[in-house]
């Protein structure tokens, strides 16, 4: 939530934060600001409500100075409503100063009461948490006359979570930035420096950066980059080489981000999958470096939300019936609230494709605390996430910045099944044999998911059909369950209809009263082959459904004619084993949303009152 950019270098600072806002806007779109102190050492700020284009448009009618120092923020509200007042950046040292956040600070009231107490004309332009801080640390500059110093004496006082960048006009060419469980990356450039909640924001510029750590303070100028912690001593960093190229993370000739990142999902899977399989052997070398043995786990934990979360479900599956080993799935949100059980043979695997989501950082550092082990599946590099687990499996899905996730989950079932199979040969549960056959399967979904996409026009057509409709429903049993959950999100957020996913077997118990005369009920059907196929049970569950008048969609297996006589539509995918059909048949309901949506006149990339990166509890 919120996308963050600093920058200090040559004289183009706006053009630069403006480009970062762009590619950070999938962070929260509410409003958005800039501040930027001119070569005359003024402060220059403008921000408004809306996109990024009303800004932009702004800036385009009244320019501001440019400048070589400079602050960029693109907001998704938490305090206070989405206006120009409540947008950052905000102002303190009577407007010297100016500060940007991400993030919440929990104890905000107590340190406005105290600021009235000890300043009593202090004035408040907005309804935010982030105006205190800007007010404070003024107050703190004005004492030390530091911009560092005076950030790190404040934020020891903050409680919660918060990336802040600073800049004063009486410091021109310095950025400072602080930040605790919010995110913050730096950027390496010659004369210019860059930070950014993540590298999207400075990637068309540098593919070098560091990743800030927990409690840490950085101070940017053009020729110089310090990291220290609170207490002002030096840390080390690790700098790492950015995996993305800048042009991953454009639209190119797509009318949508997510439209190309559906299209992107055979390649996120392959390039998940490239240099990890070798002969039928998996081998994940992130693993090498763990300091104990994954023989020595008896019990695993997966933690995500969202999307990231039902690709734990489907990995449930695969590690229980190839590791034998329990799998226990839970959202990260519920988790450490609960007191659970976990141990030092417990093997926590977080998924989240940001790896900022707030609630899933939360609940790996609690696992952490409890003395589990920690893995976690992740898809950005210099990610918090990834930073506080013992070992992290990289997703390869490049860049998604449509909100609405669709090749990181496909991605990350890949990454899940991998590991599943090394687990399996560190166990011996499967035999190499074995191993290498369903290696050799998750190898040929890229290309099976090709054929898949191909169906787009014809899904499209179908959605422009249910431009109306009111309400669906999305059935599946054992893996087809968490796909019907997945179709069900995407519906819900993107085209903001009334949609639930069901485990089919559960109708029965009560969901079957929702079905009425008309009502549209995608149908994940299984494969009809193999001995233990629930196929015949979901085909039962389809017939009780449409003798209530529903109307069937139905995704099934290439040539599976036993459902002709009972769907209204059916959308064929290849033929797959039952762990790897979700793989198949979650595109075309992922397009299904996205072109009801469209059809709607939806802003499919950025639909309402969502952020891409959820870093607030
Ligand atoms: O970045 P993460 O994978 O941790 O995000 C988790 C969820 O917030 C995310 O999957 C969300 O549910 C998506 N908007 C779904 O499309």
């Amino acid at each position: 939530m919120c996308g963050i950019v600093g920058y200090v270098g040559t004289n183009k600072s706006v053009e630069v934060l403006l480009g970062g806002l762009r590619r950070l806007e999938y962070r929260g779109y509410d409003s958005a600001g800039i501040a930027v102190i001119d070569p005359a050492g003024e402060l220059h700020t403008r921000k408004r409500a809306g996109k990024l284009q009303v800004l932009v448009d702004d800036l385009d009618a009244r320019a501001i100075a440019n400048g070589s120092t400079g602050i960029g923020h693109t907001r998704w509200a938490t305090h206070g409503g989405p206006n120009d007042q409540n947008a950052h950046p905000h102002l303190g040292d009577d407007g010297k100063l100016a500060l940007i956040h991400n993030g919440i600070i929990e104890n905000f009231a107590e340190l406005k009461r105290e600021l009235l107490e000890s300043h009593p004309d202090t004035v408040f332009t907005s309804e935010t948490d982030t105006e205190v801080a800007a007010l404070i640390v003024g107050l703190e500059y004005q004492k030390t006359g530091n911009l560092q110093l005076a950030l790190r004496n404040i934020v020891a006082r903050l409680h919660g979570a918060f990336t802040l960048l600073v800049l004063h006009r009486d410091e021109p060419g310095v950025v400072v930035g602080a930040r605790r469980n919010s995110p913050l990356v730096i950027g390496l450039g010659h004369g210019e420096n860059f930070l950014g909640s993540d590298v999207a924001a400075f990637v068309e510029h540098t593919r070098r950066a560091v990743a800030i750590g927990q409690d840490q303070i950085v101070t940017i100028t053009a020729d110089d980059v310090v990291v220290t912690d609170f207490d002002g001593n030096a840390v080390e960093t690790d700098e790492f080489e950015i995996a993305w190229d800048a042009s991953a993370a454009e639209k190119g000739g797509w009318s949508s981000f997510m439209a190309k990142e559906i299209s992107e999902e055979p390649e996120a899977i392959a390039k998940t999958l490239l240099g990890r399989i070798h002969d039928g052997v998996v081998h994940l070398e992130e693993l090498d470096a763990l300091d104990y043995s994954l023989a020595d786990i008896d019990r695993i934990v997966i933690l995500g939300c969202g999307t990231a979360a039902y690709s734990g479900m489907l990995a449930k599956y695969a590690i229980e019936k190839w590791a034998r080993i329990p799998v226990d799935v839970e959202m990260s949100h519920e988790f450490r609230y609960r007191d659970p059980i976990i141990d030092a043979r417990t093997l926590v695997i977080s998924v989240s494709q940001s790896g900022e989501t707030m609630d899933t950082l939360r609940a790996v550092q609690y696992a952490k605390e409890e003395g589990a082990r920690t893995l976690s599946i992740c898809n950005t590099q210099g990610a918090t996430i990834p930073r506080e687990s013992d070992a992290v499996v990289y997703t390869h899905a490049g860049p998604e910045v449509a909100v609405a996730s669709t090749k990181a989950f496909v991605a990350q079932v890949a990454a899940f099944y991998l590991f599943g199979l090394h687990l399996a040969s560190v166990r011996g549960t499967l035999s190499a044999a074995e191993i290498a056959g369903l290696a050799g399967e998750l190898q040929a979904l890229p290309g099976q998911l090709e054929t898949v996409l191909e169906q787009h026009e014809a899904i499209k057509q179908l959605a422009g059909w249910m431009v109306d409709t009111r309400a669906v429903l999305f059935l599946g049993r054992h893996a087809g369950f968490p796909v019907a959950l997945e179709g069900a999100l995407k519906l819900k957020e993107l085209a903001y209809i009334h949609a639930e996913g069901f485990a089919a077997g559960e109708l029965k118990h009560g969901p079957i009263a929702l079905i009425e005369k008309g009502q549209p009920v995608f149908v994940v059907v299984p494969s009809p082959r193999g001995k233990d196929s629930l196929h015949p049970k979901v085909v039962s569950n389809i017939q009780e459904i449409r003798a209530r008048g529903a109307r069937i969609l139905a995704i099934a297996e290439q040539g599976d004619a036993s459902v002709l006589p009972y769907a209204d539509v059916v959308i064929p995918i290849p033929l797959a084993s039952t762990l790897f059909e979700p793989l198949l048949a979650v595109a075309p309901l992922q397009i299904f949303a996205m072109e009801l949506a469209a059809a709607k006149g939806l802003d499919v990339d950025q639909p309402r009152n969502l952020a891409k990166s959820v870093t607030v509890e």
